[in-house]
């Protein structure tokens, strides 16, 4: 499983760059209306200028037409430009049209399997089961992405399952076990993967111990 950060802040995206695990990128309308001072073009090519994976810009029309007219023009900041369309039978219009202009799609707010067949089956490249927003209202996000996994695996289908909406560590080893392809992770869950208390007491022992060797 690869690891995208979801977010529009251009530090964050930065900082995780330079660890050397970032694959992809991807952002919403709620994350880029936190960016002040950038339009949102702006910012989508100080992204693709640091990172080569897949950047996910949404569009905001809610009907195919104007979905298409601004997915086109989103494509033409950087050949890593991936069109983020909600699940919709306007966006999945949409991704049909993408799909065969080779423009590559991101269908979001996935919450079944049949959703996330459709989409596949409209030619998205990617799509985004959200799993903390499952399990908000009492279902279960992970079985989604196990569902989604087996159905894919079964008819040879391609689409590559983002594990999105994620909310804790145990989220990414879950959708990494069941079968996502990619888990796309806010900033701060992404630094908590590193922690462990183990790992923090025993560099401390180690300096400890190498400081009493060279005192002694
Ligand atoms: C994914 O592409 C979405 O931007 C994101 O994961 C939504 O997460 P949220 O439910 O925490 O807003």
């Amino acid at each position: 499983m690869k690891f995208f950060i979801d977010t529009a802040n251009i530090e964050e995206i930065k900082e995780v760059y330079a660890i050397g695990v970032l694959a992809g990128v991807t952002t919403n309308p709620s994350l880029v209306a936190k960016e002040k001072g950038v339009t949102f073009e702006e910012r989508l090519k100080e992204i693709t200028s640091i990172v080569s994976g897949s950047v996910s810009a949404e569009v905001i029309s809610l009907d195919a037409k104007g979905m298409i007219a601004e997915g086109r023009e989103l494509a033409k900041i950087a050949p890593n430009i991936t069109i983020k369309v909600p699940m919709t039978v306007e966006g999945l219009k949409a991704v049909s049209v993408f799909s065969k202009e080779g423009i590559k799609t991101n269908v979001t707010l996935i919450f079944s399997a049949n959703q996330a067949l459709l989409a596949a089956r409209a030619g998205a490249s990617y799509v985004s089961p959200f799993l903390g927003r499952l399990d908000d209202i009492g279902q279960n996000g992970l079985d989604l992405i196990s569902d989604i996994a087996e159905m894919f695996s079964i008819h040879d289908i391609p689409t590559e399952i983002i594990a999105a909406s994620i909310r804790h560590p145990q989220h990414v080893t879950e959708a990494a076990l069941r079968g996502a392809h990619i888990a796309t992770i806010p900033y701060k869950v992404l630094l908590q993967l590193f922690q462990h208390p183990l790992t923090e007491q025993g560099i401390e022992k180690f300096l400890a111990d190498w400081n009493t060797r060279i005192n002694s």
